[in-house]
């Protein structure tokens, strides 16, 4: 495959004719209740550029929700897959196992925080490594609870809807959820009442106190934290929450699991981002940034809580699918070759600077409330002027208009009033730059 040049183009509206063609056979075709958030069909992409069926080329911040860090097409990755393309597909792991199975949880023990001893399972998705960090945390203490924050988002089955705090889009219409799981306050510094100073410390005793008195300690199985909260709205908990929580799991025998789904494997600037608060889970997550953009999930842990379920008792026909797997190893030794934790230390210095003069200098910067994240996991807040009330239009129309100049941007948040950038970690600074030109313009334009 020919390289993508690295450059926005512009040849068509966005979107094009073609992809407007194929979006009306979409309609016709896939469920409604599969959204995308910008219709415009792909028909390549690699380092920081999505090119469409119409040759547009667009300036990726999104990754496909933070997976593409080594870029949609790294060359490691496509080697690696296809030659294990034509070696074979699938035996599935659980009837006659194969090396590179081995290998990822190899390179898991390694790069996780911690050097106690560690064993992984491997799976396809997010959603189901949480599932099963659930099903080894209750295993290993014979405990039922799990307990989880506000803000929250850990995926779209049963368990994890239940584990998810936000209700429209995720919940809506598709309950009885699963029970047992109980939402406990989050340090958002931002939105704490008597100021971010003071949220790690407030919030931390607030969700103890509500763990101890509402559930009873004794009776948690698990507590999950995303160290950065992603769909939430890159929600960085205040300084000290993270480890007076680890603290309070580990005092309780509770197992303490970091969900680094979103912000794991060098998106933040570290592997993980509970090394910034020097955390080490008992079990850890991870999906997404993991396999260049195949399919894979992990639980990786303490050997001793990852040996107590039974065997049999986790696994799935794909779990660990053998392409995804070599697409892992290809992904990983790409971070390592590139440091791609320097590069994302590089975009957020890049970006701060940036998102930060917007608001200060721009006649309408007050729309900016926040600015915040970490490595190349970066967001702004928008508020209306001069006060904090969320202000979702500004978000959208903002999103719409750099859209339009083929920019790709995301948003998320509670209250979806969160621009979130989340650049392929090896995209160039002149794109970069280049992206974040386009988003001062279209501020001028809402
Ligand atoms: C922190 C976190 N956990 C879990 C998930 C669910 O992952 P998946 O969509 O692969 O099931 C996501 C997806 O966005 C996530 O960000």
């Amino acid at each position: 495959m020919t390289a993508i040049p690295q450059e926005r183009r512009l040849v068509t509206a966005i979107p094009g004719p073609k992809s407007v063609e194929l979006q009306e056979r979409r309609l016709a075709a896939v469920a409604a209740g599969v959204g995308s958030t910008l219709p415009v069909f792909t028909a390549r992409a690699g380092g920081g550029i999505i090119e469409d069926v119409d040759g547009n080329r667009l300036i990726d911040f999104g990754s496909g929700i933070a997976v593409t860090s080594v870029g949609a097409s790294a060359e490691a990755v496509v080697r690696r897959a296809t030659a294990q393309l034509a070696d074979f597909t699938h035996t599935c792991f659980m009837v006659t196992p194969y090396e590179g199975y081995v290998e990822v949880c190899e390179q898991l023990a390694e790069l996780t925080p911690g050097d106690h001893a560690k064993k992984s399972a491997l799976f396809n998705s997010g959603a189901e490594a949480v599932e099963n960090a659930v099903k080894i945390a209750r295993a290993y203490t014979k405990r039922t609870a799990v307990v989880v924050f506000d803000h929250g988002y850990h995926g779209r089955t049963n368990l994890t809807m239940a584990l998810t705090a936000k209700n429209m889009p995720y919940k809506q219409g598709f309950g009885p959820f699963a029970p047992e799981v109980y939402r406990v306050p989050v340090a958002y510094g931002y939105r704490w009442p008597t100021g971010a100073e003071n949220a790690g410390a407030e919030a931390s005793a607030q969700a103890i106190d509500q763990i101890t008195k509402q559930i009873g300690a004794e009776n948690v199985a698990a507590i999950i934290i995303e160290p950065v909260l992603g769909e939430g709205g890159f929600i960085e908990p205040a300084k000290g929450f993270l480890p007076a929580i680890a603290r309070f799991a580990q005092d309780n025998g509770i197992v303490f699991v970091a969900d680094e789904i979103q912000s794991g494997f060098c998106r933040t600037g570290q592997w993980f981002a509970c090394e910034d608060e020097g955390i080490v889970p008992d079990l850890i997550t991870t999906a997404k940034g993991i396999a260049g953009g195949l399919p894979l999930s992990a639980v990786t842990g303490r050997a001793e809580i990852m040996d107590a379920a039974h065997s049999g008792g986790l696994g799935g026909t794909y779990g660990g699918n053998p392409v995804a797997c070599a697409g892992a190893l290809g992904a990983i030794e790409t971070m390592r070759e590139l440091d791609l934790n320097k590069k994302a230390k590089r975009i957020e210095e890049v970006m701060k600077a940036r998102l930060e003069g917007m608001r200060a200098k721009l006649p309408n910067g007050g729309l900016i409330g926040d600015v915040r994240g970490r490595g190349a996991m970066i967001a702004i807040e928008l508020v209306k002027p001069g006060t904090k009330d969320p202000h979702p239009e500004a978000a959208t129309r903002l999103a719409k208009a750099c859209h339009a100049e083929g920019v790709l941007v995301l948003t998320c948040g509670t209250y979806g009033n969160v621009l979130r950038f989340l650049p392929p970690l090896v995209i160039g600074e002149d794109l970069l730059n280049e992206g974040l030109d386009v988003l001062e313009q279209a501020f001028t334009g809402i």
